[in-house]
């Protein structure tokens, strides 16, 4: 089997003149038709929605196109199986811990991971043991879980989640990773929702590393729709039909035959012309950290100084040794139209992809060089991100304060209670309080500093002031 099934049915679709008598209720008569009603508003938007269901394929999925597609992709990434999913990584999450967590059972997450393992840990109902990666002592970011930290959790736990790369493009060395999860006998699942290219670069990606469950977003480092991510296995540790059963616990039943078209020809791409559009972007890359890593006082993460490997798409600056807001620098890059993938005070997070050429990097390269030195001030230390830090104390289960009798308090007098809701900086959407850990002086004081400087999201009280927390367990 090879090809592009899912584009050559979407296109074959496309091309076809209909007007169903079923859903999608536009009925695809904006693709030709101008006057149809709302198409100055509608048209361009949903010109090419072909449902998955009774438009890329029938409504009995007979033609197994998305499977067809899946198994390639499976393929190409060196898995046994993989699901694409339209609710990006965070649907990948939900999916790929449940399968591997069970109620009231430990399981061990990293707790710099995104919100969506912290739902699933709601869903699921099973207890975090939470493991945390190394933190850079000058910088203060996650620089990789490490074996060690696998190795000594207490607990029996029924599996180890992991999240590489981080936000902030640093790597875990996945293959130590997987050996320390497989001698306790369990799996290893990796979010590696940033890292789709890895999984196209030989033995970088967290299954050709040993992982036995991964989650990838197509939409964020390759060419994918937005929402488009793959969760993928190896056999062994993990039974396909239920990582399947998870998948459909939390997906939509009338999925986008675009969206999912979309993940498909982004495998082809990368199989046809992956290997050198890879080798040019790495490379611009490179270029992009050196030149960049001239600029007086500018510390731009690489292997040496971060102790770790780091991802080839992103360029992550630190800035207290120019004197120069991140944030500031980051309005300066969006009011440009380069709007970076995070910002914070000390912190620059770019990624580069495959669709960025060398002179749009050389040209963002000049930019960022001169915003720097328009804004340069005095050198200071570095300010720890309080997401990074938090080592919470775990009353009751996520699950168990998700859906327990709350009571509203006024966020300072919450010291010493449980939350029951969730308080998470965006960016990078990493919760600094969860639902079942006790609030403390310190995580209320850093959550009125993000809100200060940001969006907390997922709190009932936007303005931050109040907070829910459990009054009792519900029977
Ligand atoms: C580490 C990590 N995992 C998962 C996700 C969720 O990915 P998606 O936006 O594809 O749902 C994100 C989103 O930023 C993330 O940073």
């Amino acid at each position: 089997m090879s090809g592009t099934p899912l584009v050559d049915a979407w296109r074959r679709a496309r091309a076809e003149p209909r007007h169903p008598l079923q859903i999608p209720g536009h009925k695809n008569q904006f693709a030709n038709d101008e006057t149809a009603l709302g198409a100055d508003l509608l048209a361009e938007l949903v010109r090419d929605d072909i449902p998955q269901q009774g438009g890329v394929d029938d409504n009995a999925f007979s033609h197994r196109y998305l499977e067809q597609a899946e198994a390639l992709w499976a393929a190409a990434v060196g898995a046994d199986h993989c699901r694409f999913l339209v609710g990006g990584s965070s649907q990948g999450n939900i999916a790929a811990l449940s399968a591997v967590a069970r109620p009231g059972l430990p399981v061990a997450v990293d707790r710099t991971s995104h919100r969506s393992t912290h739902a699933a840990l709601v869903i699921t109902g099973a207890r975090p043991v939470w493991v945390h990666p190394r933190i850079h002592p000058e910088f203060h970011i996650p620089v990789g879980m490490t074996p060690g930290r696998i190795a000594a959790i207490e607990e029996p736990v029924s599996a180890v989640f992991v999240t590489s790369p981080s936000y902030v493009g640093t790597l875990s060395d996945v293959a130590a990773l997987s050996a320390a999860a497989h001698d306790r006998g369990v799996p290893l699942v990796v979010d590696q929702a940033w890292g789709a290219h890895l999984d196209f670069i030989a033995g970088r990606g967290a299954l050709a590393s040993g992982a036995d469950v991964s989650v990838t977003s197509v939409h964020k480092a390759l060419m994918g729709y937005s929402q488009t991510a793959v969760v993928s296995m190896r056999d062994g540790r993990v039974a396909r039909a239920h990582l399947d059963r998870c998948v459909d616990l939390v997906a939509t039943t009338s999925p986008s035959g675009t969206l999912f078209a979309s993940i498909d020809a982004t495998r082809a791409v990368m199989e046809r012309e992956g290997a050198a559009a890879l080798d040019t972007t790495i490379g611009l890359v490179q270029r992009m950290r050196r030149r960049l890593a001239g600029i007086a006082g500018l510390v731009v993460a690489d292997e040496s100084n971060m102790g770790c490997a780091i991802d080839p798409f992103k360029v992550t600056l630190f800035l207290p040794g120019t004197g120069v807001s991140g944030f500031d620098l980051g309005e300066a890059l969006w009011r440009l139209g380069h709007g970076p993938e995070a910002a914070d005070r000390d912190t620059l997070v770019l990624t580069v992809t495959l669709m960025d050429d060398a002179a749009f990097v050389d040209e963002a390269t000049r930019i960022i060089t001169t915003l720097i030195d328009q804004r340069r001030g005095d050198a200071r230390a570095a300010t720890p991100t309080s997401v990074w830090r938090i080592d919470p104390d775990v009353v009751v289960t996520p699950r168990e304060a998700f859906f327990a009798t709350r009571r509203r308090l006024r966020l300072v007098d919450a010291v010493g209670e449980v939350s029951a809701e969730q308080f998470c900086p965006y960016p990078p959407g990493v919760p600094l309080l969860a639902p079942g850990e006790r609030v403390t002086q310190e995580t209320v004081e850093a959550i009125v500093a993000a809100g200060r400087i940001g969006r907390v999201a997922y709190s009932s009280d936007p303005t931050l002031e109040t907070i829910e927390v459990i009054e009792s367990l519900s029977p």
